[in-house]
Parts: structure tokens; C-alpha cells; sequence
């Protein structure tokens, strides 16, 4: 087992409501490090959700509580990290998933409003400041932990919104920022970007959003892909993550991993 007993808090570990069997990442993240021997502590802003990918760990023999926070509130992001102190004495993986984009109302630039970006900013980049801030003290105390972020491609390629954009690129250069102040308390942080992947959210969400079936979205996302002409799903950004969470990674820190199917490649 990769992570035996480990301690991960999952911030953004339900997901999406969808049609299909898609797994969200923060659910298939949760339940992969369950499987590789961690302790989770699944956080989300729908408690029902969190418990769900909670209950689907307790059926397979692992160990699982549910919490509710909205990351928005620091007091929310205090509270979950203290729960997980109390419940285990440690935090071994600060896993944060939490992420919006147009259903925060992101547009480009000409037409972003305040409240919009105030929003995406706060949901997708200050919730990743105050889950470091929380649990940092607690890692430094224990002189060991590793925090994956989910950042994504947006951050590099060409990329209609502005707010997710801005959001996804700030929390690639903080993880740089908070892996070298943390290095000499054997805390290491990398962040993941997942390219466009299969999950509820991405595919039935918008296929909705849009009035489009489902199978036009995913097929339009496919042929984007160079690798076999087909998207990712949520357990290729769980395995990256497991992987960057576990000792395996123990001399890699401040790295930023793309997992897009070669997308990422094709320039110009
Ligand atoms: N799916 C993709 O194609 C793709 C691509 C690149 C990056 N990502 C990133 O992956 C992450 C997860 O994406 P997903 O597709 O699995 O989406 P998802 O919506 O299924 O998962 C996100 C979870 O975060 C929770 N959440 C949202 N706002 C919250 C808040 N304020 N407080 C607490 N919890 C909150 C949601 O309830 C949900 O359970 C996001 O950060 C997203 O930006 C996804």
C-alpha cells in the first residue's frame, strides 16, 4: 500500500452531479488513496456528496468521515483541518480539488463582472491559501507532508475566461512559493493540470448548461486529444496525485504535472 496509514484531507472530495457513472476527481482521489492505505477526510461544500464518496470508501474496507465546509470561509477551512487533527493527530496529504469555472460566471476579460471574478478568485485561489495556512503549522510541526493542488491546462494554453485563467496559473507559482519556504520542514507541495478530462462536471454540467446531449460534448473534448483521440478521466488525475502524495515522490517538490493526453503539446 502506497499510503499506509497516511492521514489526506480532501478538500472538494464530492462531485458534480451527473448522469453517467463519471467519477469528479475529488471523489476518485479520495477513493485511491483509501484503497492505497490513507485515513480520509473528505471535504465539501454538499455534505450529502462528501458522504457519499465517504460511504463508497467504507464499503471497500477503508476508513472515511465526512465534513461539510465551504472553502470560501476560512473559519469553515479552520474547522475541517481541525477535524482531521482531532480525529487522527496528523495530516500526512493536503489534497485541494476544489474548483469552479463558468458556473461561477467566468467570461472573457471585455465582459468579466466583480462579482464573478470576486467569486472564482475566492473559491479557486483563496480556499488553496487558507487550507495551506491551516495545515502547514500542523505539517511543520510533524517535519512531513505533502499538499497537491489541481490546477489545470487553462493555466498554460490558449483560454477564452479570465477568472479561471488567472486563478489555475496563481496556483501553479504558489506552489512553488509554498514548496521552497516549506522545504526545510520536509513539507513538499506540487500541483497537478489536468487537461480535459471526462467528469460530471465537465462534460454533463455543460452538455446541460449548453442543451446539448451529452455525447456531442464528450465528443467534441475526444477529438481534442492526441493520445488515442480520447479524453482522461478523473482516476488518471488520481493516480498522478497518488502518486506526487505518497513517499514514492519524497525528492520532487514544487513541480507542476500536466495529465492531458499530450493536449498540451500541440503548438501553433
Ligand atoms: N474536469 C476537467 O476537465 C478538469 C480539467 C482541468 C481541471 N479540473 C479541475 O479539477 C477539479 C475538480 O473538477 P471536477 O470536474 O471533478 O469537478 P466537481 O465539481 O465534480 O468537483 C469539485 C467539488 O468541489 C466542490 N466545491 C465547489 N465549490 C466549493 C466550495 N465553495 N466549498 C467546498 N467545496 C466546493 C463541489 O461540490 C464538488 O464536489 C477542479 O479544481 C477543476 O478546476 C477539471
Amino acid at each position: 500500500m502506497r499510503l499506509n496509514k497516511k492521514t489526506a484531507i480532501i478538500f472538494g472530495a464530492g462531485q458534480a452531479p451527473g448522469e453517467t457513472p463519471a467519477t469528479g476527481n475529488g471523489r476518485a482521489v479520495s477513493v485511491l488513496f483509501a484503497r492505497e492505505g490513507a485515513r480520509v477526510l473528505c471535504v465539501d461544500r454538499h455534505l450529502d456528496s462528501a458522504e457519499e464518496t465517504a460511504s463508497v470508501i467504507r464499503d471497500e474496507g477503508g476508513e472515511a468521515h465526512a465534513v461539510c465546509a465551504d472553502v470560501i470561509h476560512e473559519d469553515q477551512v479552520k474547522a475541517a483541518v481541525d477535524a482531521c487533527v482531532e480525529q487522527w493527530g496528523r495530516i500526512d496529504i493536503l489534497h485541494n480539488n476544489v474548483g469552479i469555472s463558468v458556473e461561477g460566471g467566468d467570461a472573457p476579460v471585455t465582459e468579466i463582472t466583480t462579482e464573478a471574478f470576486d467569486r472564482i478568485i475566492a473559491v479557486n485561489l483563496r480556499s488553496m491559501v487558507y487550507a495551506c495556512k491551516h495545515t502547514i503549522p500542523v505539517m511543520r510541526k510533524q517535519k512531513s507532508g505533502a499538499i497537491v493542488s489541481i490546477s489545470s491546462m487553462a493555466a498554460w494554453e490558449d483560454y477564452p475566461w479570465v477568472s479561471y485563467k488567472a486563478t489555475k496559473s496563481a496556483m501553479i507559482t504558489l506552489t512553488q512559493q509554498f514548496a521552497i519556504q516549506n522545504a526545510e520542514y520536509g513539507i513538499r507541495a506540487n500541483v497537478i493540470l489536468p487537461g480535459l478530462m471526462d467528469t460530471p462536471m465537465a462534460v454533463d454540467r455543460r452538455a446541460e448548461a449548453w442543451g446539448r446531449p451529452r455525447e456531442d460534448v464528450a465528443a467534441e473534448r475526444d477529438a481534442k486529444i492526441p493520445l488515442l483521440g480520447k479524453m482522461g478521466d478523473a482516476w488518471d488525475v488520481a493516480f498522478a496525485a497518488l502518486f506526487l502524495a505518497s513517499d514514492e515522490a519524497k525528492f520532487i517538490t514544487g513541480a507542476a504535472l500536466p495529465v492531458d493526453g499530450g493536449r498540451g503539446l500541440r503548438v501553433g
